[in-house]
């Protein structure tokens, strides 16, 4: 078996999680922020490094490749975080794939098919997520990209055309199907599964279907001394009843498996003497099926509309984003079950509560992913941890399954 040299992976992760860092100690590159752009630079600088073939898609999907000849054997992940994120979501991903791609050129080793590395763009969702994966499967159309703004208002194209993306030219990222033998990401599981288990290695079999609403509830601003409060339209009571019900409704009406956030929420005008006129809030709502997250969905938008009477307001709600559950390849699980125990580890298989491109590319090629333990099961937070034996673990792993699929 073929192994990775984990000291140069450690480095590389080190020296990038000095990119974008935050005075907490976590990292906060969004998509297309001048963090995210200096790790892409300092990303393709290792490939360059490295001597390997590589260029960057219409979406910003930056490509490394082996080998020649046949649909390609992909492995990847994504380099931009969230705000004040951790170290290790997403980059170990892609830096365990650039380290595959150069253990395979360092140990001569000639698959049959290539395989290739890949960062995708916006995986976190400053623009709604999954922006480079959609566009690999195709549905990251240039409409698509006209619906889609950050939470500033900045609309996904406009950061596209500042870092020399043509969004009318997205359509050139989409992939032939016929072209990808399979997909295999390696992700800290961002739970505390593996580390209460302590197993090592995680076999993920399926990915919950998420969902991003964004929720804006509108009062009228009024003075906060003078205006009696039965005169009043406040947009802040819409917003806070509707977060505490939305969460009733997960519990009372959700699968089990059903989770529900409300991460943002902004008052306007935003002084403490206006009653505020415009309540702002995300709702990010998953469940494994993707049934029930229609169905809670459609409660939702009912829940909205409700809240907003109650209190004399009115309300606008956006779907910006929807991701469909996706099942793993049971072939690609079980080549990393096998891997695993012909490394002498134990697995365990499981769910990710975490939406990953994986589900994406599970669309239109066989799919795997590969989990490895998150210390105390932190994650989106500088706290997040993954110790250098899982690591290591987790990348000898990805490469042994990449070259066993890229040989099969
Ligand atoms: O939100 C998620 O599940 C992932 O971190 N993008
Ligand atoms: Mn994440
Ligand atoms: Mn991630």
């Amino acid at each position: 078996m073929v192994r990775i040299n984990l000291a140069r992976l450690r480095k590389d992760l080190q020296e990038l999680g000095e990119i974008g860092t935050t005075p907490e100690g976590g990292v906060w590159r969004s998509s297309f922020s001048e963090a995210d752009m200096e790790a892409r630079r300092w990303y393709v600088k290792r490939l360059e490094e490295a001597g390997l073939q590589h260029w960057v898609d219409a979406a910003g999907n930056i490509y490394a490749r082996v080998g020649e000849g046949g649909p390609a054997v992909i492995a990847g992940s994504h380099l931009d975080s969230v705000p004040n994120g951790g170290r290790f979501d997403g980059v170990l991903g892609v830096m365990a794939a650039l380290e595959c791609l150069r253990s395979i050129k360092d140990h001569g080793v000639q698959p049959r098919l290539p395989i290739e590395a890949v960062a995708f763009t916006d995986e976190e969702g400053r623009f709604g997520g999954f922006v480079g994966s959609f566009a690999v499967i195709g549905t990251m159309t240039y409409e698509e990209i006209l619906r889609r703004r950050d939470l500033r208002g900045m609309p996904l194209a406009d950061a596209m055309r500042q870092v020399e993306l043509d969004p009318t030219n997205i359509g050139a990222a989409r992939r032939d199907p016929k072209d990808i033998k399979a997909y295999v990401e390696l992700h800290i599981e961002q739970g505390p599964i593996l580390e209460s288990m302590e197993v090592p290695i995680g076999v993920v079999q399926g990915i919950v279907a998420g969902s991003r609403t964004w929720i804006t509830f509108h009062g009228r601003a009024d003075h906060a001394g003078t205006t009696p409060m039965a005169m009043r339209q406040d947009a802040f009571l819409g917003a806070a009843e509707f977060g505490l019900r939305a969460r009733e409704l997960v519990l009372m009406e959700g699968s089990g498996t059903t989770v529900g956030t409300v991460g943002v929420m902004d008052l306007k005008p935003g002084a403490s003497n206006i009653v505020p006129d415009t309540a702002f809030l995300t709702l990010d709502l998953r469940d494994i099926s993707g049934e029930v997250l229609q169905r809670l969905l459609e409660r939702v938008g009912v829940l909205a509309h409700e809240t907003a009477e109650k209190w004399g307001l009115a309300v606008t709600v956006e779907r910006m984003r929807l991701s469909e559950a996706a099942r793993m390849s049971p072939h690609i699980q079980a080549v990393i079950d096998e891997v695993a125990r012909d490394l002498g580890h134990k697995t365990h298989w499981m769910n990710s509560g975490a939406g990953h491109d994986a589900q994406v590319m599970a669309k239109i090629t066989e799919a795997g992913m590969i989990f490895v333990p998150s210390r105390q099961g932190r994650s989106h937070s500088p706290a997040e941890f993954t110790d250098w034996d899982h690591v290591e673990n987790g990348a000898n792993v990805l490469l042994n399954t990449l070259l066993r699929l890229a040989t099969s």
